[in-house]
C-alpha cells in the first residue's frame, strides 16, 4: 500500500503522524510511504532521515494527498485537507467527530474511509490511542505543578519534594485512571506527599497494589474531595466520565479555603475542566490567578513534547497501521477493536455515539460538493 504523511497544520501542532522508525517497519513489509518534505521538522526529524529508513519525499501536500491510498495523521483533518481526500482513500488520524458537524460533513462529502484513533478500543475496554497522550499530560501536570509553584509564578513557593527536616509538597489527584497515576508517580518520585481520588473502589485497589503504599487511596465523596484539597499545595483534575463533561468537583466558594498560592492543574479541561473556574489556556500564556490560587488549563498539554508524544503516539498507532496497510479495510472485519475506530465510510457517519451526538442517524446526507 502507498501511505502519505502530511504536514500537521494545524495551529501549534509539530507532532508526524509516523515517525521515521515507523517508515522502517512499513516499507520493510513492502509498503511504499510517501513523506511530505518537512514534515518531521517539529521533531527534528528532516527529509534525510526519513529517506534513510525508506521513504520518498513528496515536495507538499497536493502530492502527497494524490498519490496515498491511505492519510496517517495526527489531528483531525482542516477543511483544505478533507478536500484532498478521495473515495477509496483511507484516512487514519485524531478526528473527535462529535462536537465537530463542519469537520464531519466535510469528511461525508469526501467519500473516504475515516478510522479515528480515539474510538479504536482494546481487549479490556480500554482506548489504547488515547492512552499515551493521558500518559504523557499526566506526567507532564506534575512538571507543570512544579513550575507554577515557584514564587516568581505566583505559586506557594513550595519545592516539590522538599528537604531533610521541611515537609513536601501535598499533592491531591482527583480521578486515578491514566492521567492520575502518572501524575501520582511523578509526583511521588519526587518525594511528595501524594493522595488519590477516585469513586471506582476497583480502580483505588488497583493503585493501592500499584504504589504499595507510597500514595494514599481515598474514595472520592464530597467530604474527602475538601478535606484533601483545602490542605492541598496541588490539585490535579484528571477525572473523566466517558461521553459527558468532566463534573465540577471543586467549587468557586473552595477557593477561598485553599492555601494562598495553591496550583490547580486541569488536565480534564479538554472535557470542560473539573474546576468550576477553569478556562482553556495555551503553552504560551498556560496559567492564570482566581481567588490567590494558580489555574494552570492547556488543553493540548502533549503538544509541547512533541518528540516524547509523537513516539509514543507511534508505539500505539503502528499496529494497527500495518494492519491497514497490509489487508486494507479488509482489516477492520478481522479486528473488532479497530473496526470500533470506523467513523465514516462512503458519505456515512458509522459510529454510533458520533453520529448520535452530531444529531445524525447514520443514512446517506447528500452534501453539497465544494
Ligand atoms: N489537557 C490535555 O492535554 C489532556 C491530555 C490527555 C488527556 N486529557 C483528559 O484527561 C482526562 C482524564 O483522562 P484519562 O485517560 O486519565 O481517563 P480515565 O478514564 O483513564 O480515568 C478517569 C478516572 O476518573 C474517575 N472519575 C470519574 N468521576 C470521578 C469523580 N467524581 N471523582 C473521582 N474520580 C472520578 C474514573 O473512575 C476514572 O478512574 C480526560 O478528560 C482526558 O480527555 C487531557
Amino acid at each position: 500500500m502507498r501511505i502519505g504523511v502530511p504536514t500537521e497544520i494545524k495551529g501549534n501542532e509539530f507532532r508526524v503522524g509516523l515517525v521515521p522508525g515507523s517508515v522502517r517497519e512499513l516499507v520493510a513489509r513492502g509498503h511504499e510511504v510517501i513523506m511530505q518534505s518537512g514534515a518531521g521538522a517539529g521533531i527534528f526529524a528532516d527529509d534525510a532521515a526519513y529517506e534513510k529508513a525508506g521513504a520518498r519525499i513528496a515536495p507538499d501536500a497536493e502530492a502527497v494527498f494524490a498519490a496515498a491510498d491511505m492519510i496517517v495523521k495526527v489531528k483531525e483533518p482542516q477543511p483544505v485537507e478533507c478536500r484532498r481526500l478521495k473515495p477509496n482513500q483511507i484516512l487514519f488520524t485524531y478526528l473527535h467527530l462529535a462536537a465537530d458537524p463542519e469537520q464531519a460533513r466535510a469528511l461525508m462529502a469526501s467519500g473516504a474511509t475515516a478510522i479515528a484513533y480515539e474510538t479504536v478500543t482494546d481487549a479490556s475496554g480500554g482506548l489504547p490511542l488515547l492512552a499515551p497522550m493521558s500518559e504523557v499530560a499526566g506526567r507532564l501536570a506534575i512538571e507543570a505543578a512544579a513550575s507554577a509553584l515557584r514564587r516568581h509564578n505566583g505559586g506557594r513557593g513550595v519545592l516539590m519534594g522538599g528537604v531533610p527536616g521541611v515537609r513536601p509538597a501535598k499533592v491531591v489527584v482527583l480521578g486515578g485512571g491514566v492521567v492520575g497515576t502518572h501524575a501520582a508517580r511523578m509526583a511521588a518520585g519526587l518525594g511528595a506527599e501524594v493522595s488519590i481520588l477516585d469513586r471506582s473502589l476497583t480502580r483505588l485497589r488497583q493503585l493501592d497494589e500499584l504504589f504499595e503504599g507510597r500514595v494514599r487511596t481515598l474514595a472520592s465523596t464530597l467530604e474527602t474531595i475538601e478535606m484533601e484539597v483545602f490542605g492541598a499545595d496541588v490539585v490535579v483534575g484528571a477525572v473523566l466520565v466517558a461521553g459527558a463533561s468532566a463534573p465540577k468537583l471543586v467549587s468557586r466558594a473552595m477557593l477561598k479555603q485553599m492555601k494562598r498560592g495553591a496550583v490547580l492543574v486541569d488536565v480534564s479541561i479538554d472535557q470542560g475542566g473539573c474546576f468550576a473556574t477553569s478556562k482553556p489556556t495555551t503553552h504560551a500564556n498556560p496559567t492564570f490567578e482566581v481567588d490567590g490560587i494558580i489555574h494552570y488549563c492547556v488543553a493540548n498539554m502533549p503538544g509541547c513534547v512533541p518528540v516524547t508524544s509523537a513516539q509514543a503516539l507511534n508505539n500505539a498507532t503502528l499496529p494497527f497501521v500495518l494492519k491497514l496497510a497490509d489487508k486494507g479495510l479488509a482489516a477492520l472485519e478481522r479486528d473488532p477493536h479497530l473496526a470500533a475506530g470506523l467513523n465514516v465510510r462512503a458519505g456515512r457517519i458509522t459510529h454510533p455515539a458520533a453520529a448520535a451526538s452530531l444529531g445524525f442517524d447514520g443514512s446517506p446526507v447528500v452534501v453539497a460538493a465544494e
